[in-house]
């Protein structure tokens, strides 16, 4: 049994450690929001928050998320609280087929947790790892500006 912290309730999971979290998110607790893209850490699908982190779930293993805090797209918010990246995605219609979105999404508040008010070249730079296959990028920038907003305006 590994145990960790999921969107804030503590969870313990059956499973081999060396399955990746991904997988354990997915199949084994089924949180289907983190996406599968790549399985090798490059494409950026898969982030997930991990001990406030951007982590890629797909080549990290079970036994390494033991006791740590684990956040995913379906804990950032909800539909009727949800994060001010996500409602900032919503604003500027980002999402095109949508696949990569989650990944995206974890990314941009990782980076707004650490960076409040980016320039266009830290929010490029700090999402050159998530990849959109339907190049989404100038909407993503627009919707990070835009959270960095209103997160900015909830702490005025
Ligand atoms: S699926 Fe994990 S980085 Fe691509
Ligand atoms: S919205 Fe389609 S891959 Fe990004």
């Amino acid at each position: 049994m590994t145990g960790f912290t999921l969107n804030g309730t503590p969870v313990e999971v059956d499973a081999p450690e060396a399955m990746p979290l991904l997988w354990v998110l997915r199949d084994e607790l089924g949180l289907t929001g983190t996406k599968y893209g790549c399985g090798i850490a490059q494409c950026g699908a898969c982030t997930v928050l991990f001990n406030g982190q951007a982590m890629r779930s797909c080549q990290f293993p079970l036994g390494a998320v033991a006791g740590a805090e684990v956040v995913t797209i379906e804990g950032l918010g909800t539909p009727a609280e949800p994060h001010p990246v996500q409602q900032a995605w919503i604003d500027e219609q980002v999402a095109q087929c949508g696949y990569c979105q989650s990944g995206q999404v974890m990314q941009a508040a990782w980076l707004l947790a650490n960076n409040p008010a980016p320039s266009d070249a830290d929010i490029d730079a700090a999402m050159a790892g998530n990849l959109c296959r339907c190049g989404t990028y100038p909407r993503i920038r627009q919707a990070v500006k835009r959270a960095a907003q209103t997160l900015a305006s909830e702490e005025s």
